[in-house]
């Protein structure tokens, strides 16, 4: 088992943060390309209380072998994103820029289709409920296995049900299931939460994916089987060289397992940098606010300084460029009018005009009048207009 991360004692915004990181292995060589390029990527939802504008530019990569770790509030975009790159998404949704490039196919194409659970797979955030409940869950691994043609060679009839039989108990034994054989013939109610995860495991996997997107594996879990699960799905990812999107909202869990964070904001992806350059020194002012905000084994409740403000009302027409302005205590009028993309190619980047410990970006030129009115800066919470560096 990994050792869990130790945050410091109420870290303030801005401050710089430590943070012991146990990645179990070096980052994934930064010069190989992308497995998948996450570029520009917006989308929204048409809703009877009017259209949500739930992702917007959001640029995000990730190589082969690397663990990636998706944070941010309740709300920031990181299951509608990852609905929309296994298009899963609901109805009402609609890509409305952008694109997402896996190994070279769109996967906002018809090729998509052929891509899912077999390419590309998902473990859902509560196993209970994804798992079929009328079903052995050893089945269910088969059915997997049927549905995409994963054939065992030279094998017909009887003896092909008996070789998918074995394959389904081979995949239980592979995520740390005790007597496999007996445990295909169970049902998802007769087996604990923990060990509906791993069956959840057993299915993502069963295909031997390259790119596996974990939506809060964990939530609901006792921290023992949390610890269990997320070594098993990172022990795996590595042994594998599978490329993995781990998404939470708990930061210390990203920090312990991920090799890299990208951090979300109200459907924006705001920063993202190695796991323990971001911990050393975040520098979007919403990770800081958000790394100030997560309890850590010193932390007091009082030490504990919650993220300011809420997130925007998404159905907003007139939502700000930046998503934190109204939260920022660095904004600036430019901030409202236009935001510098997220280099998602860069080691680290940051999408801000005034980041932390950096010299700021230089803003655009305001228009004359644009953005200077005594409301707008009133609005702005402890806006001066000047750079903050
Ligand atoms: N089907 C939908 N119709 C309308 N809005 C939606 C729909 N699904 C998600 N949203 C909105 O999209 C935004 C992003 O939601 P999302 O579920 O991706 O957040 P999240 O970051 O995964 O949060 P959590 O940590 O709670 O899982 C939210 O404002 C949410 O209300
Ligand atoms: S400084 Fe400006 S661009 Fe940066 S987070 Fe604050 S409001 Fe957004
Ligand atoms: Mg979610």
């Amino acid at each position: 088992m990994q050792a869990a991360i130790s945050l410091p004692s109420a870290p303030q915004a801005g401050a710089a943060m430590s943070a012991t990181t146990s990645a179990a292995t070096p980052a994934a060589n930064a010069a190989q390309p992308p497995l998948l390029a996450v570029r520009d990527v917006g989308l929204e939802f048409r809703t009877r209380s009017g259209t949500v504008h739930a992702l917007q530019g959001v640029n995000l990569q990730l190589r082969k072998g690397e663990i990636v770790g998706l944070v941010g509030e309740s709300g920031s975009g990181k299951s509608v994103l990852s609905y929309a790159l296994l298009g899963i998404s609901d109805a009402a949704a609609r890509v409305t820029s952008g694109s997402a490039v896996f190994g070279g196919i769109d996967l906002f194409g018809p090729a998509m289709a052929g891509l899912r659970g077999r390419e590309i797979a998902m473990i859902f955030q509560s196993p209970r409920t994804a798992l079929n409940p009328i079903r052995p869950v050893g089945l269910q691994i088969e059915d997997v296995l049927r549905r995409h043609a994963v054939a065992l060679r030279g094998r017909t009839g009887p003896d092909l049900a008996l070789g998918m039989r074995e394959r389904a108990v081979q995949a239980l034994r592979e995520v740390g299931i005790a007597d496999p054989e007996r445990r295909a013939r169970a049902y998802p109610f007769e087996l604990s939460g923990g060990m509906c995860q791993r069956v959840m495991i057993a299915i993502a996997l069963a295909c031997r994916p390259s790119l596996l997107i974990a939506d809060e594996p964990t939530t609901g879990l006792d921290v023992t089987t949390q610890a269990a699960v997320m070594d098993l799905i990172t022990g795996l990812a590595r042994e594998r060289h599978m490329a993995t999107l781990f998404i939470t909202h708990d930061l210390a869990l990203a920090a312990a397992y991920c090799d890299r964070i990208v951090v979300m904001h109200a459907g924006h992806a705001v920063e993202s940098a190695p796991t323990a350059a971001l911990f050393a020194a975040p520098r979007h002012p919403y990770t800081a606010r958000l790394m100030a905000s997560t309890p850590g084994p010193t932390s007091t409740l009082a030490s504990l300084a919650p993220v300011p403000g809420q997130l925007p009302d998404l159905r907003r027409d007139d939502l700000p460029a930046c998503r934190f302005v109204e939260r920022c205590d660095r904004a600036t009028p430019a901030c409202r009018l236009s935001l510098p993309p997220l280099d998602a190619g860069a080691e680290r980047a940051v999408a801000c005009w005034h980041p932390l410990g950096s010299e700021a970006v230089a803003p655009p030129t305001l228009p004359t009048g644009a953005g200077t009115s005594a409301n707008m800066a009133a609005a702005l919470p402890c806006a001066t207009g000047d750079a903050h560096v």
